[in-house]
């Protein structure tokens, strides 16, 4: 018995081993087929001896289903952003800024490549990794350990002898965009959405609910910072040594990272990254620069969004030529129609794209763009490409030399329900009349309302929405709990021509979407409202009346006053909020729902009962970079503030984000106690664990 316990034991150190030497070195120790037998080795010993498997085991990298949610997982270091430069000019203020403050003719910078990805945290106690985690808002991120486990280039343990008792590691995954393009091309070949970027890809690979379907999409990760750490013998006084420390603690580190000394080797760094860019199997949007030195990065400091020793040197927009072939619209949710160019496929920034937007009417006749044209499309960062400029020489002419295609007009019906579409004065937007009555409204209200931040339906994605109605089984989102198993599988039938559809799949599917339909019935008011999509109302709107009423009914009697005493909510919202409950329809929707066994948690009305800032009013200015001021808002109101719009003698903090103007102005002139966003996100931190 000792010996199978040391045999597993060697097998998983070898395997270990293999990893790091493939994955951090990137020199392979051996072969695909001799891992592959060490591990087949593994599984069947510990298949025979279950007492021997142990969470780290190599083997263990896919575990079973976790039950349903993400847990929210709260930083005890937020995880903070850094700020962006678009030009060499201003990398030199950035690098001006840092010698001036410092005295230091040429500081010492680390470089890595801006991973395209999305940031995660993950936590080693005694070595061995106990729970990853999303950004989130910088504050709380999503317990995402399961999946984080797929990756393979992640250690479940760590190398050497001293390690810390807690080490937080900050890091990128990333899509390989080998990865990328086969799985857009898979979903192109069954008509399923393609991802805009690898970021997407990432972002979604690591919220599946099943790791096995993590572990089907590899995903990269690399190590560029860290949290917490606790217990650790001297840690470095750099950061380029403590990418070093990461690396022979198991982490892979950017092969791309480096050091640059002063203006002229960051701008060197930039321009050869940019050159090796495309060559690199991972998406980058630019160069990080971090002042080297941990001293030098304290005297530096934070302002409210970022560190002022960072920042983010981006790459410039991609721009590319290809040619419209035909102009579509769109109708969304709220009825507007939106102009956008389907074109010929074109490369750009390591994506395909076939369709760029043309925001509305106004742009379309800026740009006289007109299909068969050549145009100049660009793609910043995950921005949905757009049409910068039609290339005139290059459009198609008859014989006489006049265009072939009339400019473009938007329609005056709706092409889905032919109501009619108009465009309010002084609005840039066209709007499909149709409301509900429209297929593509109803769609869009019924995807949005099964979202994952509105009543999270798992399964019910834009195609399945779009079946739901056209089939007419949906027409409002209550009828979703009417729905049984054989309703969906006559969908199946009327709309699958496909004969290799098997019947068992369908079942499982099916009865898979209603256990979800079913689960989501147990929800919260915020979610519920949020749904609803109740004309701007947003999720942050939707949390604070939730929290400020208590109870839908509450919320249903409010007054036009009693809604407009609530932070945040003007009289155009107010408005659209009473609208939409007085609507007979919305409310026998409303209704039905409730009917139909939707519940949730109601209380007493929340405003100011207890908390560290009670008595205390604040104002937030300016922008923030972790959270929109609505959530900060509702935090603070959560901490007894009075989270209020103006800055008056009796206003007790301001809180002042970037560019934040005349109310920073005021404060000051007033003597007002001022936060920047670190002091707000430290103190934030700070409370939600005491609470
Ligand atoms: S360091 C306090 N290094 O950029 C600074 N971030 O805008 C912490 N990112 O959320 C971040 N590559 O997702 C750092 N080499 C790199 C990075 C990087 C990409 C992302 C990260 C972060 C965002 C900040």
């Amino acid at each position: 018995m000792k010996d199978i316990a040391g045999r597993v034991e060697a097998l998983r150190a070898q395997l270990e081993e293999a990893n790091h030497r493939y994955y951090v070195l990137d020199d392979p120790s051996i072969t695909d087929a001799e891992w592959d037998a060490l591990f087949r080795e593994l599984q069947s010993l510990e298949a025979a001896h279950p007492e021997l498997v142990s969470p780290e085991s190599p083997t263990q990298r896919v575990g079973a289903k976790p039950s349903g949610k993400f847990e929210s997982v709260t930083h005890s270091i937020p995880m903070l952003s850094l700020g962006n430069a678009f030009s060499d000019e201003e990398v030199e203020d950035f690098v001006n800024r840092i010698r001036k403050e410092l005295g230091v003719e040429a500081p010492v910078f680390s470089i890595e490549p801006k991973f395209d990805g999305l940031a995660i945290s993950l936590r080693y106690e005694h070595g061995r990794f106990v729970r990853g985690a999303t950004r989130g808002d910088g504050l709380t991120g999503e317990d995402v350990t399961a999946n984080l486990r797929t990756i393979k280039s992640l250690p479940l343990r760590l190398r050497g002898e001293a390690v810390p008792a807690v080490l937080e590691v900050r890091g990128e995954v990333v899509m390989p965009k080998a990865e990328f393009d086969a799985y857009n091309a898979r979903a192109l070949a069954s008509g399923q959405k393609v991802l805009a970027n690898p970021r997407n890809g990432a972002a979604g690979s690591l919220r599946q609910l099943d790791p096995a379907v993590t572990a089907s999409r590899p995903l990269a990760f690399f190590a560029y910072a860290l949290g917490e750490v606790e217990g650790a013998e001297a840690l470095p006084t750099r950061h380029s040594e403590v990418l070093q420390w990461l690396r022979s603690l198991g982490f892979p580190i950017s092969a791309e990272a480096t050091t640059g000394e002063g203006l002229q080797g960051v701008l060197d760094a930039f321009k050869s990254m940019g050159e090796r860019r495309d060559a690199l199997p991972f998406d980058i949007d630019g160069v990080v620069y971090k002042l080297d030195r941990f001293d030098q990065q304290r005297e530096m400091g934070f302002v409210s969004r970022a560190p002022r020793w960072a920042i983010a040197h981006k790459f410039p927009a991609q721009e590319v030529t290809t040619r419209v072939e035909s102009i579509e619209v769109n109708v969304g949710r709220t009825g507007a129609v939106t102009p956008w160019a389907l074109m010929q496929p074109v490369h750009v920034g390591g994506v395909t794209v076939t369709r760029a937007t043309l925001h509305n009417a106004d742009q379309i006749a800026r740009l006289d763009v007109r299909a068969g044209d050549a145009v100049i499309i660009r793609r910043a960062g995950d921005v949905i490409p757009e049409v910068v400029r039609v290339v005139e020489e290059a459009r198609p002419v008859d014989a006489a030399g006049m265009p072939i295609h009339p400019p473009f007009e938007m329609p005056t019906k709706c092409p889905v329900c032919g109501s009619a579409v108009e465009r309010e004065e002084g609005e840039v937007v066209a709007r499909c009349t149709g409301g509900l009555f429209c297929p593509a409204q109803r769609v869009q209200a019924l995807f949005h309302f099964a979202g994952r931040r509105a009543m999270d339906i798992e399964g019910l994605g834009e195609k399945i929405a779009e079946a739901l109605v056209e089939t007419d089984l949906v027409r409002s989102p209550a009828d979703l709990y009417r729905l049984t198993v054989e309703d969906l599988l006559d969908m199946k039938r009327r709309l699958d021509t496909r004969e290799d559809a098997k019947e068992s799949q369908a079942t499982r599917w099916a009865e898979n979407l209603i256990a979800s339909i079913d689960a989501s019935k147990n929800t919260q008011l915020e979610r519920l409202l949020f749904g609803l999509g109740i004309p701007d109302i947003g999720e942050s709107t939707a949390k604070t009346l939730a929290r400020h009423f208590g109870s839908l009914e509450a919320l249903q009697n409010a007054s036009l006053e009693s809604l407009m005493a609530v932070n945040d909510i003007g009289a155009i919202m107010a408005q659209h909020i009473r609208h939409f409950f007085d609507e007979p329809h919305n409310q026998e929707v409303l209704g039905a729902l409730l009917a139909h066994g939707v519940s949730f948690p109601e209380g007493a009305p929340q405003r100011a009962v207890e908390g560290p800032l009670l008595g205390k009013t604040v104002v937030l200015t300016g922008g923030l970079s972790a959270m929109s001021r609505d959530e900060a808002g509702a935090k603070l109101e959560q901490l007894g503030a009075k989270v209020s719009g103006s800055v008056s003698k009796k206003t007790s903090i301001v809180i002042a984000g970037e560019s934040a103007g005349s109310k920073l102005t005021k404060a000051q002139e007033l003597g007002v106690e001022i936060w920047d966003e670190t002091q707000l996100m430290t103190f934030l931190a700070a409370h939600e664990r005491d609470g």
